[in-house]
């Protein structure tokens, strides 16, 4: 008997910690044969191989090796070498995750090979068009056949694109099923001694967004803000690739220098940075699955964007969307200080089981 073939699909490293429990999920079917396919988007080993192994993922079936490129290079070169194996592996089902280039790339190979595509986190708007992340969102739900959402706000952003809804399921967030698994794990881990830190005596940041530092201005007030930051507490921040790039290009290394409590450090792995967030007095940051993560944590979490596209965060969680004004900022971080920081909630479903109800409705759907 033939069975249900599903090519799953990675490309950066905020796939990695959605696509593990899938997989993961899926190895109890055993009327369904998995691929797992890299295209290589990330690639270097803090941002890529450390997730494989500490997710316990198991090592890709294909590697695309695409790499770095302008959005057209990237997109483009994806879906070329995509297509290619969708021609070979014939899958019945490509499931992609998040919002990134790779994931309307190989969404749209998928669809235009006649595979069904599944889109796992779907329905989620920033309403801001300048962000890539909103365009791959907008068009990979636009075509694919199971839309599987983490909040229930996505069910009004598909029906208002004309998207039938019969199509989208809540289900929970798969990025919190990694994080509850792996909670415990983390907290064995060294980092925080080898930092030198003092559990919830310190700050966690993450930017990386072109809006955040692409811009001289915008990237100086922003590391000029965490300096102030640091005089009260260390502040440590792990430099995405891009930001320490752009560091370079602007010369903040020698602002940073000279602020003994700011801690840049290289990118940590998954379960590092899970201990860190555990521990940390508020995290300050630009990510999207940090604001969920940090409210599932039940940790202050201050947002760098004038948006969010994870409003149940804001709305039941920790998380405060604070923009770019560095006053703002620094309001929002004494608040923490003096204690005043936000309490939250668990949103409705984040409890750790979203891939068993992904699969499942695939399986009773899909299967053969
Ligand atoms: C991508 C995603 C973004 C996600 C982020 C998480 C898109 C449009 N953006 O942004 O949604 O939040 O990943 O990290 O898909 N680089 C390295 N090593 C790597 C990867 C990248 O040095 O392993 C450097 C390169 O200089 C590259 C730059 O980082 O040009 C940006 O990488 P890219 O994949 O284009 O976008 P991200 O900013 O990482």
């Amino acid at each position: 008997m033939s069975k249900l073939k599903i090519i799953n699909v990675v490309g950066a490293r905020p796939n990695f910690m959605k696509i593990a429990p899938i997989v993961e999920e899926i190895r109890k079917y055993e009327g369904i044969e998995q691929f797992l396919l890299h295209t290589g988007q990330h690639y270097d080993h803090k941002m890529s191989d450390l997730f494989f192994n500490n997710l316990g993922l198991p090592k890709p079936d294909c590697y695309l090796g695409i790499g770095s490129g302008g959005h057209g290079t990237q997109t483009g070169k994806v879906m070329i070498e995509f297509e290619k194996v969708m021609l070979e592996e014939k899958p019945d089902i490509v499931l992609v995750v998040g919002d990134v280039n790779s994931t309307i790339a190989c969404g749209l190979d998928a669809v235009k090979l006649g595979a069904k595509l599944v889109h796992v986190e779907a329905g989620l708007r920033s309403f801001d068009r300048t962000m890539p992340e909103e365009i791959n969102r907008i068009l990979t739900d636009q075509i694919s056949d199971y839309l599987f959402l983490t909040e229930k706000s996505a069910f009004k952003n598909l029906e208002n694109e004309g998207i039938d809804t019969a199509k989208a399921h809540f289900v929970g967030n798969v990025m919190i099923d990694s994080l509850l698994k792996h909670r415990k794990k983390a907290a064995e881990q060294k980092i925080l001694q080898e930092l030198e830190l003092e559990p919830g005596n310190f700050a966690l940041v993450t930017l990386h967004r072109p809006a955040n530092v692409d811009d001289r201005a915008v990237c100086t007030t922003l590391m000029q803000t965490l300096c102030t930051i640091s005089e009260s507490l260390p502040v440590v921040f792990p430099v995405h690739p891009r930001t320490r790039k752009q560091m370079g290009v602007f010369g903040l290394d020698s602002l940073i220098a000279k602020h003994s409590n700011m801690r840049l450090v290289e990118p940590l792995g998954y379960l590092d940075f899970l201990q860190c967030m555990d521990n940390s007095k508020f995290v300050l940051t630009d990510s999207g699955g940090i604001q969920e993560e940090t409210t599932v944590l039940g940790v202050p979490c201050i947002t760098a964007r004038e948006n969010t596209e994870r409003p149940i965060t804001a709305e039941v969680g920790t998380n405060i969307i604070v923009g770019r004004d560095s006053q703002k900022l620094l309001a929002e971080a004494n608040k923490i200080l003096a204690g005043k920081g936000k309490k939250g909630e668990v949103p409705e479903l984040w409890d750790g089981r979203a891939a068993e109800r992904i699969v499942k409705i695939l399986w009773e759907n899909e299967g053969k």
